[in-house]
This record gives structure tokens, sequence and C-alpha cells, in this order.
């Protein structure tokens, strides 16, 4: 049973899936870029069962690592010290931030595989990409309560699968494992079940400021397993990359 989650990226959908960690009792060791003294602020917020960290020692502090870095920055993973974990990708390839990257611009590869590459010696479970920081938060709910949601995950190890799906239920999610890393553009940017199913309807009108607000502030609604893997299961392959 996972007691330590370690963060590479403490940032929205980091500390975000700190939080909920700390609120299921887990411990957390986040780390960012510029340096464990910038986190000071979460830290406190988290309380005791949360420090902050180098990258480094984040990686080896978790029983399982959550990866919420941009993918431009994915080849800085530290992968010695990564060796041998689960890792979670939370990554999103986006041109506009992270440069165009021709192996998934020609479909030749998905992000994660990509990722998988960089961390030879871990294994990698794609998994909270696909839900808004915020909806992610909100929508957390107990094990079979009624309006609980599912995130999809996909990777190449059965195990560490099993050991996400226990996470992701320690922390208030069901999981629908949609199948290998090859797999896991079915939940990436331009397919049904990215972010929009857990956001709702958008109202008419909205400027594009105003849409950024509410996609940002809106606490979303559930979307059941069920729902998950019908959306995964119909997806039509398309562009790889999303645009803000
Ligand atoms: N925001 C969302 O709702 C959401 C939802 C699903 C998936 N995602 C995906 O998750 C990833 C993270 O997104 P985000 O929105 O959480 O970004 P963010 O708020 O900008 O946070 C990024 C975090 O990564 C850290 N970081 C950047 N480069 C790093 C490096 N080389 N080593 C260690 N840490 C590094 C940053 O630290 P510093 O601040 O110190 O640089 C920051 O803590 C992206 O790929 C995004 O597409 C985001």
């Amino acid at each position: 049973m996972t007691k330590t989650v370690g963060f590479i990226g403490s940032g929205m959908i980091g500390g975000t899936v700190a939080r909920l960690a700390v609120a299921a009792g887990l411990e957390v060791v986040l780390s960012n870029s510029r340096g464990p003294e910038t986190i000071a602020d979460l830290v406190a917020e988290l309380g005791e069962h949360a420090r902050a960290a180098t990258p480094t020692e984040a990686a080896q502090a978790g029983d399982m690592v959550v990866a919420a870095i941009p993918l431009l920055a994915y080849q800085q993973l530290p992968a010695d010290a990564l060796a041998g974990k689960v890792v979670m990708d939370t990554m999103n390839y986006y041109p506009q931030r992270d440069g165009d990257i021709a192996e998934l611009d020609a479909d030749e590869l998905t992000s994660s595989e990509l990722v998988q590459r960089h961390l030879a010696g871990s294994r990698i479970v794609k998994v909270f990409n696909n839900i808004g920081f915020n909806q992610l938060l909100n929508l957390a709910r107990p094990a079979g309560a009624p309006d609980r949601s599912a995130l999809p995950i996909a990777g190449d190890d059965e195990a560490a699968k099993a050991h996400v799906t226990e996470l992701l239920d320690t922390i208030g999610y069901d999981a629908v494992d949609v199948g290998t890393l090859a797999d896991s553009w079915r939940f990436g940017p331009n397919t049904p079940v990215y972010t929009q199913p857990y956001f709702g309807e958008q109202p008419d009108g909205l400027s594009r400021d105003e849409a950024l607000r509410w996609m940002f502030q809106t606490p979303g609604v559930p979307v059941p397993a069920h729902r998950v893997k019908e959306l995964t299961e119909t997806a039509v392959r398309a562009r790889a990359g999303g645009s803000f």
C-alpha cells in the first residue's frame, strides 16, 4: 500500500493531487524547478504530512511518483532516481508551450511513450491528464458514492496500473483501464473525454477571458466509469497536440 507520494511538479495539477493525497491520509514530498523554499506556502497549507524537496529527493522518497511538469521538460525528470518506481504521467502535449515534437506530430508515439522511453527503468501510467485541476479537487468522492467520477488510466505494466487504481480509489476516484501507453491517445487532447465532460456545459455568450475564468472556477460535473469507458472506446485519433 502506498504511503508516500512524491511529486515532480507542484503546480496546478501536482498541487491538487497532493491536496487529495494528504486529505486521504498519505504523506507527500513536493518538488519543483525553483527549489524547496519556493513551495513553503503549499507545504504549510498541507501541514505535517507534506514536505518540500528537490526532484531527485521527491523521486527517491515516493512509493509512487507524480510527474506533473510541462512536457517540454520531460527529459529533466531524474531517470536514475525514478528507476523501479511507478510514475504517474499527467503531462499533455501543447506545441504552443512545449514546442513541436516530430514523433508526436507524426503519431509515431504518444507523449507517455516518449516519457517511458526517457524513464526506461520506471513503469509509467498515464493518469490525471484529462481533467482540470479544480474539477479534480471538487469531484473527489468516497468509494461507493453515487456521484463518484472515474478517470482513465493507461500503462504497459498491469501491476503498476493496479497500484494506480488503488491510489485513485484512496483519493476519491474510480479508474477505467484504457490499455497500453500506445492507447493513451484515447484520452489525450482533442478527444471526447478530455476535460469537457468534467467541466459540464459552458454557459453561452462568454468572452474568451470569461470562458477561461469559468473553466478555472466551475466545480465540474461527475463523470461515471461507464461514461469514461464509452467515450474512450469510441474516440477517433485526431491531431496529437492540444491548443490553448
Ligand atoms: N492545469 C491543469 O488543470 C492540468 C490538468 C491535467 C493535466 N495537466 C498537465 O500537467 C502538466 C503540469 O501542468 P500544471 O498546470 O500543473 O502546470 P503548472 O501549474 O505550471 O506547474 C508546473 C510545475 O512543474 C514544475 N516544473 C517545471 N519544470 C520542472 C523541472 N524541470 N523539474 C521539476 N519541476 C518542474 C514547476 O515548478 P516551477 O514553478 O518552480 O518552475 C511547477 O511546480 C502539464 O503537462 C499539463 O498539460 C494540467
